[in-house]
């Protein structure tokens, strides 16, 4: 499908948006290690969590996702069964990583892949650190996926270690944590900055013994005691992803005459980094009815268009807004000045290349774009149009609609589909804000 963009309509009202895509992946998830059955609301229903929930009925847990609320019924990580087919992961590298350390924990055999896309994505931050552990895992030929898992015995536990990670990644942290579940001592990750923190507050909630704390330089350090009895079951509410609203901050920033309200947005300070990149730059953005909901801080967010300087991202900045590079790229095309960002080679390794991919569809568009080893450069105020390519990044696809949003000619997006994998009402909410979207297929 193509989603076909004219600038220009101011975006007004009030909307929801969808439950968080990383703490939905951890729900579900989590459900299925613990033993009973778990009732989770707002669930984020999308290609990439079904992939997850798919996985986990060959591993004999059961579940019913209907209007966003999900069912879970398990009979706990240590009952589950040898799945018979190999576990696709679809596009999604958090199915895939933390499943990897569930299944390693559970000592069963299992194959895990995914797309020719998930396949590129770097495994051996997992497959690595988990062999040292004691888990028979190996990777395809160049390290990545499809991963192996050989079945272990039930005698031999896995060894508790401490493993520092080289790049703060939530997802590899919390690999090993779930690998943790079954070591016969405690599992310890330190990592160079936090990264998202969703699986120590969730792990803490279920009463698993887990400590954590900031280390002098920026650094954090988790520690995981293997928990001697069954996980309980999960309830609670998935708070509304900032990653989704991420897109409508920038959108209601640079087209005039917007101001919007988001409610119930996820504010985990691993993930609001955008927030404060944008207030720097001259966004008008408030908060209000700060709340905790399953353990996570959340807010209404209220943002109305204003003049933006250029932003500059670097150091720890970017962990906090690893997955708002596309939103704030969009924010920056309208921006006065130029834009950096350094320090973030990661984003070479997410559902694209977003520093190459990002640059390319920028000049596409007719703005002005540049590409450094760890980064980019980017030129607001340029008159843009035209028509992109997401590269099957859904982030990438949405970030060049909203930048299309406040252009001067219509932008159209094709494939647009791929937005769907963690915003499925993306289209729906610009137009019921007053954006004018359209799509044809
Ligand atoms: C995620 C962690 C991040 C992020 C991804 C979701 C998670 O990846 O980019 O979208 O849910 O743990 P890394 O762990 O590779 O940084």
């Amino acid at each position: 499908m193509n989603l076909i963009v004219s600038p220009g309509a101011p975006l007004r009202g009030e909307v929801r948006i969808p439950g968080d895509k990383s703490i939905s992946h951890r729900a579900a998830l989590f459900a299925a290690l613990a033993e009973g059955e778990s009732l989770i609301e707002n669930f984020l229903d999308s290609g990439v969590t079904r992939a997850m929930l798919n996985a986990l009925t060959a591993l004999g847990v059961t579940w019913r996702l209907e209007d966003e609320c999900l069912e879970v019924r398990s009979p706990g990580w240590r009952r589950w069964k040898i799945p018979a087919e190999p576990l696709f992961c679809g596009n999604s590298a958090t199915t895939l990583r933390l499943l990897a350390g569930a299944l390693a924990a559970a000592g069963i055999p299992a194959v895990l892949d995914g797309t020719p896309g998930l396949r590129r994505r770097p495994m051996e931050r997992i497959v690595d650190p988990l062999r040292a552990m004691g888990v028979p895992i190996t990777a395809a030929e160049g390290g990545g996926a499809p991963l192996t898992l050989q079945a272990r015995p039930a005698e031999s536990p896995l060894r508790g270690m401490s493993h520092t990670l080289a790049v703060a990644s939530a997802q590899v942290k919390t690999c090993l944590l779930l690998a943790g579940l079954a070591a016969d001592a405690p599992v310890e990750v330190v990592e160079p900055t936090l990264s998202r923190d969703h699986t120590e507050r969730m792990l803490k909630g279920m009463g698993v013994a887990l400590e954590d704390a900031r280390l002098p330089g920026g650094a954090a350090w988790v520690r995981l005691h293997p928990p001697q009895q069954p996980l309980p079951p999960l309830r609670g509410s998935i708070p509304g992803d900032f990653s989704a609203a991420a897109f409508l901050l920038a959108a209601a920033s640079i087209v005039p005459g917007s101001d919007v309200l988001i409610r119930g947005v996820g504010l985990n300070p691993t993930r609001t980094g955008l927030l404060e990149t944008l207030r720097e730059m001259g966004a008008r953005i408030e908060i209000t009815h700060r709340r905790e909901v399953f353990g996570e801080p959340v807010g209404d967010v209220r943002v109305q268009a204003s003049a933006l300087r250029a932003g500059r991202v670097q150091g720890e900045r970017v962990v906090a807004m690893i997955d708002e590079f596309p939103a704030f790229a969009a924010a920056a095309l309208h921006a006065e000045g130029i834009s950096t960002v350094r320090d973030a080679q990661e984003l070479r390794y997410k559902e694209s290349d977003r520093i190459a991919a990002l640059v390319q569809e920028v000049r596409r568009l007719g703005g002005i774009a540049e590409e450094h080893p760890d980064g980019f450069d980017l030129s607001g105020g340029a008159a843009l149009g035209g028509t992109v390519h997401p590269h099957g990044d859904h982030r990438l696809a949405m970030a060049l609609a909203v930048a299309g949003l406040a252009g001067v000619k219509s932008v159209i997006i094709e494939q647009a589909e791929i937005m769907a994998e963690s915003f499925p009402d993306f289209v729906a909410t610009l137009q019921a804000l007053g954006a004018q979207v359209k799509v044809t297929p």
